[in-house]
Protein backbone atom coordinates (compact mmCIF):
# COMPACT_ATOMS: atom_id res chain seq x y z
CA UNK A 1 0.00 0.00 0.00
CA UNK A 2 1.46 2.96 -1.30
CA UNK A 3 0.42 4.95 1.62
CA UNK A 4 2.63 2.91 4.08
CA UNK A 5 5.39 3.20 2.21
CA UNK A 6 5.25 6.93 2.44
CA UNK A 7 4.12 7.14 6.22
CA UNK A 8 7.66 5.06 6.43
CA UNK A 9 10.00 7.22 4.11
CA UNK A 10 8.62 10.04 5.93
CA UNK A 11 9.92 8.47 9.00
CA UNK A 12 13.24 7.70 7.82
CA UNK A 13 13.42 11.00 6.22
CA UNK A 14 12.48 12.95 9.15
CA UNK A 15 15.11 10.37 11.56
CA UNK A 16 17.54 11.15 9.21
CA UNK A 17 17.23 15.22 9.84
CA UNK A 18 16.87 14.68 13.57
CA UNK A 19 20.30 13.03 13.53
CA UNK A 20 21.90 15.13 11.21
CA UNK A 21 21.14 18.10 13.98
CA UNK A 22 22.32 15.83 16.74
CA UNK A 23 25.54 16.97 18.59
CA UNK A 24 25.62 14.51 21.64
CA UNK A 25 25.54 10.89 22.20
CA UNK A 26 22.37 11.34 24.24
CA UNK A 27 20.22 13.70 21.38
CA UNK A 28 21.59 10.62 18.80
CA UNK A 29 20.20 7.91 20.94
CA UNK A 30 17.02 9.49 21.69
CA UNK A 31 16.25 9.70 17.65
CA UNK A 32 17.32 5.85 18.16
CA UNK A 33 14.33 5.12 20.34
CA UNK A 34 12.25 7.26 18.90
CA UNK A 35 12.63 5.36 15.14
CA UNK A 36 13.80 1.90 16.20
CA UNK A 37 12.98 1.65 19.62
CA UNK A 38 10.14 -1.29 21.16
CA UNK A 39 7.65 1.37 21.07
CA UNK A 40 9.30 3.47 18.60
CA UNK A 41 7.87 5.07 15.06
CA UNK A 42 8.81 2.19 13.18
CA UNK A 43 7.96 -0.54 15.23
CA UNK A 44 4.41 0.97 15.28
CA UNK A 45 4.37 1.19 12.01
CA UNK A 46 5.00 -2.70 11.87
CA UNK A 47 1.95 -3.28 13.58
CA UNK A 48 0.28 -2.34 10.77
CA UNK A 49 1.18 -4.90 8.32
CA UNK A 50 -0.98 -7.44 9.72
CA UNK A 51 -3.50 -5.89 7.74
CA UNK A 52 -1.63 -6.04 4.37
CA UNK A 53 -1.81 -8.55 1.66
CA UNK A 54 1.17 -10.68 1.07
CA UNK A 55 2.33 -8.88 -1.72
CA UNK A 56 1.84 -5.66 -0.13
CA UNK A 57 3.31 -7.01 2.92
CA UNK A 58 6.16 -7.97 0.90
CA UNK A 59 7.04 -4.91 -0.40
CA UNK A 60 6.63 -2.08 2.63
CA UNK A 61 8.42 -5.00 4.60
CA UNK A 62 11.63 -4.72 2.61
CA UNK A 63 10.95 -0.63 2.73
CA UNK A 64 11.18 -0.92 6.31
CA UNK A 65 13.92 -3.06 6.74
CA UNK A 66 16.02 -1.13 4.26
CA UNK A 67 15.15 1.83 6.18
CA UNK A 68 15.47 0.71 9.56
CA UNK A 69 19.44 -0.95 8.73
CA UNK A 70 20.11 2.45 7.03
CA UNK A 71 18.77 4.36 10.27
CA UNK A 72 21.02 1.70 12.46
CA UNK A 73 24.13 2.25 10.58
CA UNK A 74 24.19 6.18 10.06
CA UNK A 75 23.58 6.21 13.82
CA UNK A 76 26.24 3.74 14.76
CA UNK A 77 28.13 5.85 12.41
CA UNK A 78 27.43 9.35 14.59
CA UNK A 79 27.78 7.70 17.67
CA UNK A 80 31.36 6.26 16.41
CA UNK A 81 32.49 10.05 15.77
CA UNK A 82 30.62 11.73 18.80
CA UNK A 83 32.86 9.29 20.91
CA UNK A 84 35.48 9.98 19.26
CA UNK A 85 35.23 13.47 19.22
CA UNK A 86 34.49 13.66 22.98
CA UNK A 87 38.11 11.62 23.18
CA UNK A 88 39.80 14.14 21.14
CA UNK A 89 38.59 16.96 22.98
CA UNK A 90 39.80 15.27 26.28
CA UNK A 91 43.19 14.62 25.13
CA UNK A 92 43.46 17.91 24.19
CA UNK A 93 42.08 19.45 27.55
CA UNK A 94 44.45 17.14 28.94
CA UNK A 95 47.16 16.85 27.10
CA UNK A 96 51.07 18.11 28.67
CA UNK A 97 54.15 18.28 27.48
CA UNK A 98 55.97 15.53 29.08
CA UNK A 99 59.66 16.87 27.70
CA UNK A 100 58.94 19.89 29.22
CA UNK A 101 61.57 20.92 31.73
CA UNK A 102 60.27 20.10 35.42
CA UNK A 103 59.18 23.06 37.47
CA UNK A 104 60.61 22.30 40.86
CA UNK A 105 62.67 23.98 43.16
CA UNK A 106 64.80 26.63 41.63
CA UNK A 107 68.35 26.17 41.96
CA UNK A 108 69.82 28.63 44.85
CA UNK A 109 72.99 30.90 44.78
CA UNK A 110 75.50 31.35 47.30
CA UNK A 111 75.04 35.03 49.35
CA UNK A 112 77.96 37.40 48.41
CA UNK A 113 79.42 37.25 51.58
CA UNK A 114 79.64 33.30 51.36
CA UNK A 115 81.41 33.65 48.16
CA UNK A 116 83.51 36.27 49.31
CA UNK A 117 84.36 34.25 52.86
CA UNK A 118 85.15 31.14 51.04
CA UNK A 119 86.95 31.91 48.49
CA UNK A 120 89.33 33.69 51.37
CA UNK A 121 89.73 30.63 53.69
CA UNK A 122 91.03 28.57 50.39
CA UNK A 123 93.62 31.23 50.11
CA UNK A 124 94.13 31.38 53.94
CA UNK A 125 94.11 27.56 54.30
CA UNK A 126 96.62 27.46 51.09
CA UNK A 127 98.88 29.45 53.46
CA UNK A 128 98.44 27.56 56.33
CA UNK A 129 96.15 28.91 58.53
CA UNK A 130 93.43 27.08 60.28
CA UNK A 131 89.73 27.56 59.83
CA UNK A 132 87.99 28.00 63.63
CA UNK A 133 84.46 28.90 64.62
CA UNK A 134 83.14 30.70 67.91
CA UNK A 135 80.48 31.26 69.27
CA UNK A 136 77.63 34.29 68.30
CA UNK A 137 76.61 34.45 72.07
CA UNK A 138 79.45 35.51 73.97
CA UNK A 139 80.79 35.81 77.43
CA UNK A 140 81.50 39.49 78.64
CA UNK A 141 85.04 37.65 79.25
CA UNK A 142 86.12 36.59 75.92
CA UNK A 143 84.67 39.81 73.67
CA UNK A 144 85.83 42.14 76.56
CA UNK A 145 87.88 41.36 78.99
CA UNK A 146 90.27 38.79 77.97
CA UNK A 147 90.74 41.21 75.05
CA UNK A 148 92.37 44.00 77.32
CA UNK A 149 89.31 45.57 77.16
CA UNK A 150 88.46 45.95 81.13
CA UNK A 151 84.57 46.67 82.12
CA UNK A 152 85.69 50.44 83.00
CA UNK A 153 87.64 51.40 79.89
CA UNK A 154 86.29 53.86 77.63
CA UNK A 155 86.87 51.33 75.18
CA UNK A 156 83.92 49.89 75.64
CA UNK A 157 81.84 52.10 74.48
CA UNK A 158 82.86 52.08 71.36
CA UNK A 159 80.79 48.72 70.63
CA UNK A 160 77.29 49.07 71.43
CA UNK A 161 76.33 45.87 72.45
CA UNK A 162 73.27 43.67 72.73
CA UNK A 163 73.04 41.96 76.32
CA UNK A 164 71.13 39.25 77.37
CA UNK A 165 69.38 39.09 80.90
CA UNK A 166 71.97 35.94 81.56
CA UNK A 167 75.31 37.97 81.31
CA UNK A 168 76.33 37.46 77.94
CA UNK A 169 76.16 39.20 74.79
CA UNK A 170 75.98 39.00 71.39
CA UNK A 171 79.87 39.37 70.33
CA UNK A 172 80.31 42.61 69.01
CA UNK A 173 83.42 41.22 66.86
CA UNK A 174 85.16 37.87 66.08
CA UNK A 175 88.01 39.45 68.07
CA UNK A 176 87.19 36.67 71.23
CA UNK A 177 88.20 33.31 68.92
CA UNK A 178 91.88 34.59 68.82
CA UNK A 179 91.15 33.96 72.83
CA UNK A 180 89.46 31.21 72.41
CA UNK A 181 91.74 29.57 69.48
CA UNK A 182 95.13 30.79 71.28
CA UNK A 183 93.70 27.97 74.15
CA UNK A 184 92.16 25.55 72.30
CA UNK A 185 95.02 25.06 69.41
CA UNK A 186 98.36 26.77 71.26
CA UNK A 187 101.08 28.56 70.03
CA UNK A 188 102.46 28.49 67.56
CA UNK A 189 99.20 29.15 65.31
CA UNK A 190 98.02 30.37 62.06
CA UNK A 191 94.12 30.90 62.05
CA UNK A 192 91.08 32.58 60.86
CA UNK A 193 87.45 32.73 62.23
CA UNK A 194 84.62 34.21 59.94
CA UNK A 195 81.56 34.67 60.82
CA UNK A 196 78.82 37.12 62.24
CA UNK A 197 78.91 40.07 65.05
CA UNK A 198 76.54 42.81 66.61
CA UNK A 199 76.19 45.76 66.88
CA UNK A 200 73.36 48.13 68.32
CA UNK A 201 73.59 49.98 65.14
CA UNK A 202 71.24 52.65 63.83
CA UNK A 203 70.82 51.09 60.95
CA UNK A 204 71.15 52.69 57.89
CA UNK A 205 72.60 52.63 54.18
CA UNK A 206 76.32 52.20 56.10
CA UNK A 207 75.30 50.66 59.29
CA UNK A 208 73.44 47.03 60.19
CA UNK A 209 72.94 45.42 63.13
CA UNK A 210 74.43 42.44 61.82
CA UNK A 211 77.46 41.69 59.50
CA UNK A 212 80.34 39.38 59.19
CA UNK A 213 84.07 39.27 59.79
CA UNK A 214 86.87 37.37 59.32
CA UNK A 215 89.29 37.72 62.16
CA UNK A 216 93.17 36.44 61.73
CA UNK A 217 95.83 35.73 63.77
CA UNK A 218 99.48 34.47 63.85
CA UNK A 219 101.21 33.63 67.10
CA UNK A 220 104.77 32.31 66.42
CA UNK A 221 108.58 33.41 67.81
CA UNK A 222 109.74 36.92 66.48
CA UNK A 223 106.74 37.81 64.26
CA UNK A 224 106.70 41.27 63.17
CA UNK A 225 104.89 43.85 61.56
CA UNK A 226 106.79 42.75 58.26
CA UNK A 227 105.10 39.71 58.63
CA UNK A 228 101.69 41.11 58.73
CA UNK A 229 102.57 43.01 55.96
CA UNK A 230 103.00 40.35 53.74
CA UNK A 231 100.11 38.46 54.96
CA UNK A 232 97.74 41.42 54.31
CA UNK A 233 99.39 41.88 50.86
CA UNK A 234 99.06 38.49 49.78
CA UNK A 235 95.70 38.45 50.99
CA UNK A 236 94.74 41.70 49.14
CA UNK A 237 95.87 40.42 45.94
CA UNK A 238 93.86 37.53 45.53
CA UNK A 239 91.36 39.38 46.31
CA UNK A 240 91.26 41.98 43.95
CA UNK A 241 93.36 39.96 41.49
CA UNK A 242 96.29 42.14 41.49
CA UNK A 243 98.97 43.77 43.16
CA UNK A 244 97.75 46.44 45.69
CA UNK A 245 100.27 49.18 47.52
CA UNK A 246 99.28 48.96 51.18
CA UNK A 247 100.29 51.67 54.12
CA UNK A 248 99.87 51.72 57.56
CA UNK A 249 98.28 54.15 59.85
CA UNK A 250 98.21 54.62 63.60
CA UNK A 251 95.17 52.75 64.77
CA UNK A 252 93.64 52.38 68.56
CA UNK A 253 92.44 49.06 69.79
CA UNK A 254 93.34 47.90 73.16
CA UNK A 255 93.95 43.98 72.32
CA UNK A 256 96.74 45.23 69.54
CA UNK A 257 99.95 46.75 70.08
CA UNK A 258 100.80 48.85 68.09
CA UNK A 259 97.80 49.15 66.13
CA UNK A 260 96.99 50.23 62.58
CA UNK A 261 94.74 51.13 60.06
CA UNK A 262 95.49 49.10 56.74
CA UNK A 263 94.65 51.37 53.51
CA UNK A 264 94.75 50.19 50.01
CA UNK A 265 95.94 52.63 47.37
CA UNK A 266 92.46 53.44 45.33
CA UNK A 267 91.80 51.10 42.55
CA UNK A 268 90.05 53.19 40.93
CA UNK A 269 92.45 55.82 40.21
CA UNK A 270 95.89 54.05 41.58
CA UNK A 271 96.41 56.90 43.94
CA UNK A 272 95.82 59.92 41.77
CA UNK A 273 92.32 60.77 43.44
CA UNK A 274 88.87 59.99 42.69
CA UNK A 275 85.32 59.84 44.43
CA UNK A 276 85.20 56.56 45.76
CA UNK A 277 88.92 57.20 47.44
CA UNK A 278 87.68 61.31 48.59
CA UNK A 279 90.21 62.31 46.56
CA UNK A 280 92.92 60.99 49.08
CA UNK A 281 94.12 58.25 47.13
CA UNK A 282 94.00 55.76 49.90
CA UNK A 283 90.40 53.47 51.10
CA UNK A 284 90.70 51.99 54.79
CA UNK A 285 90.14 48.61 54.83
CA UNK A 286 91.23 46.59 57.96
CA UNK A 287 92.41 47.40 61.27
CA UNK A 288 95.21 45.15 62.83
CA UNK A 289 98.21 45.28 64.70
CA UNK A 290 100.51 43.26 67.07
CA UNK A 291 99.11 40.98 69.97
CA UNK A 292 99.17 42.70 72.78
CA UNK A 293 100.98 40.89 75.48
CA UNK A 294 97.78 40.88 77.74
CA UNK A 295 95.74 38.54 75.04
CA UNK A 296 98.70 36.10 74.70
CA UNK A 297 98.50 36.11 78.80
CA UNK A 298 94.56 35.43 78.36
CA UNK A 299 95.26 32.65 76.18
CA UNK A 300 98.19 31.13 77.65
CA UNK A 301 100.79 32.15 76.07
CA UNK A 302 104.03 33.35 77.60
CA UNK A 303 104.27 37.16 75.87
CA UNK A 304 108.53 36.43 76.87
CA UNK A 305 108.26 33.64 74.49
CA UNK A 306 105.67 34.47 71.84
CA UNK A 307 104.22 37.17 69.92
CA UNK A 308 101.97 37.58 66.55
CA UNK A 309 100.00 39.86 64.61
CA UNK A 310 95.98 40.13 64.34
CA UNK A 311 93.57 41.70 62.11
CA UNK A 312 89.69 42.23 61.49
CA UNK A 313 88.68 42.19 58.09
CA UNK A 314 85.02 43.43 57.51
CA UNK A 315 83.77 40.49 55.23
CA UNK A 316 80.31 42.58 54.40
CA UNK A 317 81.91 45.38 53.63
CA UNK A 318 84.71 43.57 51.29
CA UNK A 319 81.80 41.78 49.61
CA UNK A 320 80.24 45.56 48.71
CA UNK A 321 83.46 46.43 47.66
CA UNK A 322 83.39 43.52 45.62
CA UNK A 323 80.30 43.56 44.14
CA UNK A 324 79.75 47.39 44.32
CA UNK A 325 76.66 47.12 46.40
CA UNK A 326 76.33 50.45 48.00
CA UNK A 327 73.68 49.74 50.64
CA UNK A 328 74.32 47.26 53.56
CA UNK A 329 70.89 46.39 54.29
CA UNK A 330 70.27 44.72 50.92
CA UNK A 331 72.91 42.50 52.70
CA UNK A 332 70.84 40.70 55.47
CA UNK A 333 67.23 41.39 53.59
CA UNK A 334 66.37 38.09 51.80
CA UNK A 335 65.42 39.77 48.72
CA UNK A 336 65.00 37.20 46.18
CA UNK A 337 65.16 39.81 43.77
CA UNK A 338 69.35 41.31 45.37
CA UNK A 339 70.05 37.57 46.21
CA UNK A 340 69.39 36.01 42.24
CA UNK A 341 72.11 38.34 41.09
CA UNK A 342 74.92 36.63 42.41
N1 LIG B 1 87.85 43.60 66.44
C1 LIG B 1 88.08 44.90 65.86
C2 LIG B 1 86.74 45.51 65.45
O1 LIG B 1 85.83 44.80 65.15
C3 LIG B 1 88.98 44.84 64.65
C4 LIG B 1 90.37 44.37 64.92
C5 LIG B 1 90.69 43.03 64.87
C6 LIG B 1 91.37 45.28 65.20
C7 LIG B 1 91.97 42.58 65.09
C8 LIG B 1 92.66 44.87 65.39
C9 LIG B 1 92.96 43.52 65.34
O2 LIG B 1 86.62 46.72 65.40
Amino acid sequence: MAALESVISEVHASALEQLARASTLEAVEAVRVDALGRKGKLAEISKSFARLSPEERAGAGKLLNCAKQDLEAKIDAKKASLEHGALDARLDSEWIDLTAPAPGPRPGSLHPVTQVQRELEQVFISMGFAVLDGPEVETEYYNFDALNIPADHPARDMQDTFWLKDGRLLRTHTSPVQVRGLETLGPPLKMIAPGRAFRNEEVDPSHEHTFYQLEGMMVDHDVSVAHLIYFMKTLLSAIFKRDVTVRLRPGFFPFVEPGFELDIQCLICNGAGCPVCKQSGWVELLPCGLVHPSVLRAGGADPEQWNGFAFGLGLTRLAMMRYGIDDIRLMMSGDLRFLRQF
